[in-house]
This record gives C-alpha cells, sequence and structure tokens, in this order.
C-alpha cells in the first residue's frame, strides 16, 4: 500500500490502519447524527428556519459555459478584444478564454495586462512569433486549451462584441433549426452598423491556391431567421463544444491559408452538422489590417513549402489529390477527414463547386433569402431541451477529454 508520501507499509500494517479508519468513520457518522438532531431540535420538515442557516438553498441551475478559442499574431488589438469578451458579457463568469498568442515576447505586449479582472479564466500558451506556424495551425494549438465547457466560439485577435454576445449566443443556438446547428460567417466590418448579416453564399475558384473559395453577402434578417450556408468562416464559428470532439482541428496544416475554411466546411457537413449564418451580428471584425505584420510577410522565406505541404494534404482530405501526404494512409488521416453521415461528393454537390473543373457558382443556390426557422418543439421549452442536451454531452466530453489534447507532432 502506497501513502502519498511513497512509503510502503506491510499487508498486516494495512489492515491495522483500515479497521482504524473504519472505526474512525463510524464514530463520526453518529457524532454527525446527534449534531443534526441537535441543531435541527423542534423544526419540522419544511417549516424549519433554523435548518435554512445550515443547509444553503439549492444553488441557481449552473449557468452554461463558453470556451473563446482566439488565436493572435503580434496583434496589439488582442488585448482590447480580450477586454471587450469580458466586459460585454451578460455573465463573465461563465466565459473561458483559451488565448494563442504568438509574439515578439521580449518586446511586444501579451494579450491581456497583469491584474484584467477575469484574468483567471484565461489559459494561454505563447509562442515565439519567430516559430509561429500559421493561422490554422494556431487555431488547432488554441482549441487545446479547451476544458469541457458547454460552448465553443472562434473569433479573431481583432474582434468588438455585442452587449451581452454571450446570452446572444446561446439563445441563437437554442433557436437554430438544427440539432447540429454551427453557426458561422464573416462579421461585418468594425464600424459597419450592423444591420445586415453577411452570409457565407457566393464561390469561386482560386487559381493561385487551387481551392475553392468564397464571400459573403449581406442580407436582411430577423432574429429566428437562419440562411443555410455550405461555407464557415475562421473568424466566427458557434456551436456546441461537442464539436470539438466530433471534427477536431488538423495539428499538420502549418502555414495554410486558403483551404482552411473549405477544408473544415466539408467535414462538419460530412459529419452530419447544419452550417446557418448567424441571424444577427454579434461580432465586429477589424479588416484591413494591411500595415500590420502577419506570418507571411514576417517569414517570406520559410512559410512556402509548409504551406505546399498543407495544401497538398487538405487536397487529399477533400478528394482533390490522389497521393496521400508522405507518411500518411487514409486510416491515419481518419481523425482529421471526412464524415460517414454525408459523403463527399454530396458535399460538392450541395456546396455547388466541381473542384476538378474548377467551377464554383454557389451563389445561384445560396445568395437567396430562404430562411429557415426551428419549428415549435412539443413538450418542454427550447432552452430548457438544449441545456439538458448540453449537460448530457458534457459528461461525455469529460470522458473523452484524453482525446483533444493529442500531442502535435
Ligand atoms: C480597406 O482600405 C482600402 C483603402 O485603404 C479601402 O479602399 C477599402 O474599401 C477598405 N476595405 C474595407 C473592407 O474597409
Ligand atoms: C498531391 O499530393 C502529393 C503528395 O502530397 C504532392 O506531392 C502533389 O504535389 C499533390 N498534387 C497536387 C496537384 O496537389
Ligand atoms: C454518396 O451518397 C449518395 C447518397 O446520398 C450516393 O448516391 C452516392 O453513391 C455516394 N457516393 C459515394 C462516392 O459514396
Ligand atoms: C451528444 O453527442 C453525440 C455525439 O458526440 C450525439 O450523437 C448526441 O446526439 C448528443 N446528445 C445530445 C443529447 O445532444
Amino acid at each position: 500500500m502506497l501513502t502519498p508520501e511513497g512509503a510502503s507499509y506491510s499487508r498486516s500494517q494495512c489492515k491495522v490502519l483500515g479497521l482504524f479508519m473504519l472505526l474512525l468513520m463510524l464514530g463520526l457518522t453518529v457524532m454527525s447524527w446527534f449534531l443534526l438532531a441537535f441543531m435541527s431540535g423542534g423544526c419540522d420538515g419544511n417549516a424549519c428556519t433554523h435548518e435554512d442557516q445550515i443547509v444553503p438553498d439549492v444553488p441557481e441551475s449552473p449557468l452554461l459555459s463558453i470556451f473563446v478559442s482566439v488565436a493572435s499574431y503580434r496583434d496589439p488589438e488582442c488585448k482590447d478584444t480580450m477586454q471587450d469578451i469580458f466586459s460585454k458579457a451578460k455573465h463573465p463568469e461563465r466565459v473561458f478564454v483559451g488565448s494563442v498568442q504568438q509574439l515578439a515576447t521580449d518586446i511586444e505586449e501579451a494579450c491581456w495586462r497583469p491584474g484584467l479582472k477575469w484574468g483567471q479564466q484565461i489559459r494561454s500558451i505563447t509562442v515565439p512569433f519567430s516559430e509561429a506556424r500559421g493561422p490554422t495551425n494556431a487555431r488547432h494549438l488554441a482549441a487545446t486549451l479547451y476544458r469541457n465547457e458547454d460552448y465553443f466560439f472562434q473569433i479573431d485577435s481583432h474582434t468588438t462584441f455585442r452587449q451581452d454576445w454571450d446570452e446572444h449566443a446561446i439563445a441563437m443556438l437554442d433557436r437554430c433549426p438544427s440539432a447540429k446547428c454551427f453557426l458561422s460567417h464573416y462579421p461585418p466590418a468594425t464600424g459597419d452598423p450592423g444591420l445586415q448579416v453577411p452570409v457565407l453564399c457566393m464561390s469561386h475558384f482560386d487559381e493561385g491556391a487551387q481551392m475553392p473559395s468564397f464571400e459573403a453577402r449581406n442580407f436582411d434578417l430577423q432574429v429566428g431567421e437562419f440562411m443555410e450556408s455550405p461555407f464557415v468562416g475562421a473568424g466566427f464559428q458557434l456551436s456546441s463544444a461537442d464539436v470539438l470532439l466530433e471534427v477536431p482541428f488538423d495539428p499538420k496544416l502549418d502555414m495554410l491559408f486558403v483551404g482552411e475554411e473549405i477544408l473544415y466546411s466539408a467535414r462538419l457537413w460530412t459529419k452530419g452538422w447544419d452550417m446557418y449564418a448567424p441571424d444577427m451580428n454579434l461580432v465586429w471584425h477589424h479588416y484591413n489590417r494591411s500595415e500590420h505584420p502577419n506570418v507571411f510577410r514576417d517569414r517570406t522565406e520559410e512559410w512556402w513549402h509548409p504551406q505546399q505541404g498543407a495544401n497538398a494534404r487538405a487536397r487529399f482530405l477533400l478528394g482533390m489529390n490522389e497521393t496521400a501526404p508522405p507518411g500518411e494512409t487514409p486510416s491515419s488521416l481518419a481523425f482529421y477527414g471526412m464524415g460517414t453521415a454525408r459523403n463527399l461528393t454530396d458535399y460538392w454537390r450541395y456546396a455547388q463547386i466541381d473542384p476538378w473543373e474548377r467551377v464554383a457558382d454557389s451563389q445561384q443556390k445560396f445568395c437567396h433569402k430562404h430562411v429557415r426557422r426551428r419549428a415549435a418543439l412539443p413538450g418542454p421549452q427550447p432552452a430548457a431541451g438544449a441545456t439538458d442536451a448540453a449537460g448530457q454531452n458534457a459528461t461525455a466530453r469529460k470522458l473523452l477529454q484524453p482525446l483533444l489534447h493529442r500531442p502535435s507532432p
């Protein structure tokens, strides 16, 4: 038998110790019965006010929690984003951030000031910018900081938030017309009044990257009106955190740029997730950061080769290249590949893209305001139902936690 200090005891010493502990516990139990009987003396059941002071009220049902993934690269706006995440949340206590900050550690400011009010709820990985492996890899790293929260929310590090965004986010997922709802778009630009919602509905074939690519168009949407979108953008992803287990971020896509989003879109859809644009804007994004550093400008000599590798990997996973990346087989890649709920051929047909003929024309089908609403549910209210589901799966996620933290090779 081992004690916490690591000393070992013989078998007979153990027996004596065990008997002693048993007697001690029995004694304590009997004592506490007497104590309780004494303290609650005279009260009968519900009407007992005295006991209320000893036994606290059943706490209100705990708040569902949100994990916010924020990857940043030498971004001076990152700390304002961190501040905004917490100061605009209605319940900052339910918000947990996974921050991957890639910066010149000696001269550049970190993503939050020490002493930030909710700083305890920020988990972080700091990477010297000279070792950064591109945005797709940084988002994979940020996802490794997930610790069993109920919802997943990925944003960019130069983002501003709507007041009470956390309440709106959860309510939006509750009213989404699918049980496996994944909300994404390119958020409106900082300064835009945000009266219309950008929806990712247009596509074209990017000849440079040899990849389908897509764009947003703005729509007037009422709360509860969801537009289907065959694509997801990296700067706004909101869903149940189950997605992190079902569609884990691929650690081997160094320096990937065009291709990250179409690959994740196809993986989500084939795993049975339904992608929609949000029905209202929750965040604003600072586009036009041409004067800011980025990994491709800083590492001009170094990004091209890994990017070619990542492109080939993405093209293989998307069925556009028959040669598996060196050292990989279809089964070694299954974890990061397509799902079995729907097949890849059907995804391309759904998105109106023919990657082999380099034709992409999604707008005919998706840039129309055909909205879907959640049907009224019999029985429990949608919010309550969703809460139960999230609770049940929180347990499942806890059991599967180690899967999420596979070391990145
Ligand atoms: C970005 O800036 C350029 C010029 O600085 C301007 O022409 C363009 O409209 C801006 N784009 C956005 C989305 O603000
Ligand atoms: C296909 O994949 C192989 C192996 O990764 C790579 O060498 C080749 O360049 C890829 N071809 C295209 C067209 O992506
Ligand atoms: C994909 O699924 C459809 C049914 O939705 C089926 O008709 C088709 O044969 C499948 N394609 C492949 C390549 O498995
Ligand atoms: C929990 O997640 C599993 C997949 O991970 C899914 O099949 C199941 O429907 C989810 N349960 C609820 C109640 O949402």
